[in-house]
């Protein structure tokens, strides 16, 4: 949900969702899950995939073999709107996503200083993640949450106002969590 108050900065409402599924390595159910729930509907190729990175993360390259198979498209079709919208991964992420609006209202507002500041702390590039495997960095295209801007998403928790001060704090908690799978 979005706070469209500007309310919390902290790391206390993260949602540990993405660590949790992860642990589902079992792809093949995944994907004939999802075959059984959409492949008959019109369209159903965005909702199969939806599904899939929900539950694994990511879409590995073997389900998209799956997927193309099942519903009669090649494998060039599925990975292509894979490649078109952002929200999908083809890489596995780390335990911990961190996704900044690089939209115009949290550019204005100091998100290119805290996108930089953060990739200098992690060490890495947006789509790459952090050598221990602990952080995953993505851009995001606005959340909604212009009027809090720089907006970022922490495991798919909005944070509104951030600043670079902020995201060391933030990104220190997330390493110091330890992953239950
Ligand atoms: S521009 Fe960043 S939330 Fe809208």
């Amino acid at each position: 949900m979005i706070n469209r108050n500007c309310g919390s900065t902290s790391l206390d409402l993260i949602s540990l969702r993405e660590v949790s599924i992860l642990g589902n390595t079992d792809y093949e159910a995944v994907v004939k899950t999802a075959l059984e729930k959409h492949s008959n509907t019109e369209g159903g190729l965005l909702p199969i995939l939806h599904e899939v990175q929900d539950e694994l993360g990511y879409i590995p390259s073997d389900a998209v073999n799956l997927i193309g198979k099942a519903i009669n498209r090649s494998r060039a079709e599925v990975h292509g709107v894979i490649s078109f919208y952002h929200h999908f991964r083809n890489h596995k992420p780390g335990e911990h996503i961190i996704q900044v609006c690089r939209s115009e209202a949290c550019q204005a507002m100091g998100a290119v200083t805290v996108i930089e500041d953060l990739k200098k702390k992690l060490e890495i590039d947006f789509h790459e993640t952090t050598s221990d495997g602990k952080i995953t960095l993505e851009p995001i295209y606005c959340l909604g949450h212009c009027a809090c801007a720089p907006a970022v998403m922490v495991d798919g928790v909005p944070k509104a106002k951030m600043s670079s001060d902020q995201m060391d704090g933030i990104v220190n908690e997330l390493r110091a969590l330890k992953n239950d799978n």
